[in-house]
C-alpha cells in the first residue's frame, strides 16, 4: 500500500476540455509507467470512460440507490455490515484494464441530495487514493466539489480554461476556493481550445495564475470525442507529446515520456 498518491483533480468550466485533459493525462500516465492509475469521472454529466475506452457497469450514485432501497426495504443489517456491503460494492464498481482503474459517481436521477454523492466520493477517493500511485479526477464544472471539501485529498489543482472570460473567470474562483478548503501541494492552468499563437499570447497575459502549458484546439482530439473513440488509439502528434511534457513538468518529471 502507497501511501502518497499523487492526486490530479482537473477543474474548470464546463466545455473548455476538463475530460479531455483528464483523458490525455491518464493516456500519458498509463502508457509510459507501470504505476498504478485511478482514474475517477467525477462529473455528474460523465464522459471519461469514453476517452479512456472503458464500459461502465456499475456507479457510485447506483451504489448509493441499492443502498437506499435495501434500507427502506427494513434491511437490519447492522453498520458494521452496511460499511463491509459498501466496500465490497465500490469494489466490484471499479473496472480494471491492465495499469488502469475506473470509477463513475453516474449521473444522479433518482430523488435526494445530490450532495451524498458527492460526500460518498470524498470518502471513496480517502480509502482508494492509497493503493494507487495517481489518481485522476474529472471534476464536476464549477467550484462545488472544491467548496464541499471533496477535493480536500487532492495533491496537484490542475485549472484548464478556455479563452473565455468566463473559463478564466472559473479557474480564478476555484483556485482562490482550493486555497482555502484543500491543502494541495501544487495548482496550474492549461489555456485549452486555443485558435492560434495570437490566442495564446493574449490569454497568457491576462492570467495570474501558474501555466502549466497550451494546447491547440486539435482536430484529432475533436473527431476521436465526436466519435466517442479511446485516446489510447490516438495518432502520436506534436500536440499530444507538448501537452505530455507540460503535465510531466507539473507533476515533478513522474514518469519517462
Ligand atoms: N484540445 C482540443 N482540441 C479539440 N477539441 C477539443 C479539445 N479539448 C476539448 N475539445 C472539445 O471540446 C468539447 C468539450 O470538451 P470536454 O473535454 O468534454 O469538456 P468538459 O469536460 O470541460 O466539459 C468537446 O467537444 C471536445 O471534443
Ligand atoms: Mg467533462
Amino acid at each position: 500500500m502507497k501511501n502518497n498518491p499523487v492526486i490530479i483533480a482537473v477543474c474548470g468550466k464546463g466545455g473548455v476540455g476538463k475530460t479531455c485533459v483528464s483523458a490525455l493525462i491518464v493516456k500519458m500516465l498509463s502508457e509510459s509507467s507501470s504505476a498504478k492509475i485511478l482514474a475517477i469521472d467525477a462529473d455528474p454529466a460523465v464522459g471519461l470512460s469514453f476517452p479512456l475506452g472503458i464500459n461502465v457497469n456499475k456507479t457510485i450514485d447506483d451504489i448509493r440507490n441499492n443502498l437506499i432501497k435495501r434500507l427502506e426495504n427494513g434491511d437490519r443489517t447492522n453498520r458494521d455490515e452496511l460499511v463491509k456491503l459498501l466496500d465490497y460494492e465500490i469494489f466490484n464498481a471499479v473496472e480494471e484494464k491492465e495499469n488502469l482503474a475506473f470509477l463513475a459517481i453516474g449521473r444522479p436521477e433518482g430523488d435526494g441530495c445530490y450532495c451524498q454523492v458527492n460526500a460518498l466520493l470524498k470518502d471513496i477517493i480517502k480509502d482508494l487514493a492509497g493503493n494507487f500511485d495517481f489518481v485522476v479526477i474529472d471534476a464536476e464544472a464549477g467550484v462545488e466539489q472544491i467548496s464541499r471539501r471533496v477535493m480536500e485529498m487532492v495533491t496537484h489543482l490542475l485549472l484548464v480554461s478556455d479563452a473565455s472570460l468566463k473559463g478564466r473567470n472559473v479557474v480564478g474562483t476555484i483556485h482562490r476556493v482550493a486555497r482555502e478548503k484543500c491543502s494541495f501541494e501544487k495548482s496550474g492552468l492549461i489555456f485549452n481550445r486555443m485558435q492560434d499563437q495570437q490566442e495564446i499570447d493574449a490569454v497568457i497575459s491576462k492570467t495570474n495564475l501558474p501555466l502549466i502549458g497550451t494546447m491547440i484546439e486539435n482536430e484529432s482530439i475533436r473527431n476521436f470525442d465526436r466519435e466517442g473513440k479511446s485516446f489510447f488509439d490516438l495518432p502520436p502528434s506534436d500536440a499530444i507529446t507538448y501537452f505530455n511534457h507540460s503535465i510531466n513538468a507539473f507533476l515533478n518529471k513522474a514518469v519517462d515520456i
